[in-house]
């Protein structure tokens, strides 16, 4: 039995005029003018882009939409962020975690963002953060993929008792195996962190994720780590190096070894280009580093990269909106990605490169793939980062979870009454 026929829709790798048949929460079938014998529910795209829905591949939804709490990040630094952080988790209570964790995920709903993985902080005994999101993955399932990593944030060897209750964390449900490296004392503790935390991941069958030189020290160099114990733990596809934005600031000649290295090692690579940008570089008088890390080359050598979102009104920054749009805005001009196949890069690098961090199975528009969906005000990748438009429409199974009406201006200019969408004259 039919759920829907979504009619004359645009397609992320370029199609148009495409109908989309949901059959049973699934994609049954995609192409032009689709014949269905019987009445169904029908949702009409008007050569709007349907795709496949926002993906955050990092995000630390313990400490989002705290902002102002207990005091604003008057300098705007990391160094401030830090202490916000340290003066805000003895006031933290699960059920107010909890709370702001919801209240986001309704926000990631409303702009097509179905699947969120989140960092949350084990550094600290009673584990509250870590409770309260997996109290929170557990209510939100039926309407967002929410993926935990067990963070260090003080450093697993650095800080008493943060790999017990890593494990613990582990124990209780979190999905995936987190790190900082570069935050342990020395380059050479930074090194046996790795070791550690690869191996508990290879026992247990589980992904990683690292917080990975996020510095702009050029010889941070734990990534060369992360990649050597992914190989030897044969550990490929399994393992996501966060932020890298040492590698900005690295040795040319060191890169053009170490990006294959990464590549034979089959890391993903996240930049959180919003932060990193903000963050980054701060110790510069001028000309100032962008620190992100090595985007463009790092896709040429074929490495998987996506961008995260990192942190929303929180302590480290006090912007953001849950829209993975405005991300990859900022990812394609940070890293100057305006070739024609970089700038739909930039979107992949926030729907389906992003998916394969996760490890989401059933995402995509191909037959058989579940049918969850954004329908947009835009009529390609490319007019959707220039606009960052309108979701109007957001579908979990098949199932409506959103919408809004399409966005137009009405301009009443002497002479030249009529309606703006900003989109008109586009030829994408
Ligand atoms: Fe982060």
């Amino acid at each position: 039995m039919a759920d829907l026929l979504i009619r004359n829709a645009n397609l992320p790798d370029g199609r148009t005029g495409q109908d989309v048949l949901v059959q049973a929460g699934r994609i049954a079938a995609v192409g032009p003018a689709l014949c269905v014998p019987e009445a169904i529910p029908l949702l009409e795209a008007d050569g709007w882009l349907l795709s496949p829905p926002f993906v955050d591949a990092h995000f630390h939804m313990d400490a989002t939409l705290s902002y102002g709490l207990p005091r604003v990040n008057t300098s705007g630094t990391l160094l401030e962020g830090i202490a916000l952080w340290g003066e805000l988790k003895p006031l933290l209570t699960e059920e107010a975690i909890a709370e702001r964790a919801l209240a986001y995920c309704d926000w990631a709903v409303a702009k097509g963002l179905l699947a969120i993985r989140s960092h949350v902080d084990v550094c600290d005994e009673r584990l509250l953060a870590v409770r309260a999101l997996l109290d929170v993955k557990r209510r939100v399932a039926p309407y967002l993929d929410l993926q935990l990593v067990a963070f260090p944030q003080d450093g697993v060897l650095r800080a008493p008792g943060a790999q017990a209750n890593l494990i613990r964390a582990l124990d209780l449900g979190v999905d995936v195996v987190g790190g900082i490296p570069h935050f342990e004392r020395t380059m050479a503790d930074g090194a046996e962190s790795v070791r550690w935390l690869c191996e508990l991941a290879a026992e247990r069958g589980l992904r990683v994720d690292m917080h990975c030189d996020e510095s702009d020290d050029p010889l941070s160099r734990h990534v060369e780590t992360l990649a050597f114990h992914t190989l030897r733990l044969g550990l490929q596809g399994r393992v996501t190096g966060s932020h890298l934005t040492s590698m900005h600031s690295m040795d040319n000649y060191y890169v053009s070894k170490l990006i294959p290295l990464v590549a034979e090692a089959g890391l993903h690579v996240v930049a959180n280009p919003l932060i990193n940008i903000t963050l980054q570089g701060r110790h510069d008088s001028y000309p100032k580093r962008r620190g992100m890390t090595r985007v463009p080359e790092l896709m040429a050598a074929g490495v998987n990269v996506a961008f995260g979102h990192d942190c929303v009104m929180d302590p480290w920054y006090s912007l953001g909106s849950a829209d993975m749009l405005e991300v990859a805005s900022m990812g394609l001009h940070v890293g100057q990605l305006t070739g024609q196949a970089q700038m739909q890069s930039c979107y992949e690098a926030v729907t389906s490169n992003a998916a394969r961090v996760l490890g989401l199975a059933g995402y995509g528009l191909a037959p058989g793939c579940r049918a969850d969906l954004v329908l947009l005000q835009a009529r390609s990748t490319v007019e959707a980062i220039r606009l960052r438009p309108a979701r109007l429409a957001v579908l979990r199974g098949g199932k409506l979870l959103a919408s809004c009406p399409a966005q137009h201006t009405r301009l009443d200019l002497p002479g030249r009454p009529g309606l703006v969408d900003f989109g008109a004259a586009t030829a994408h």
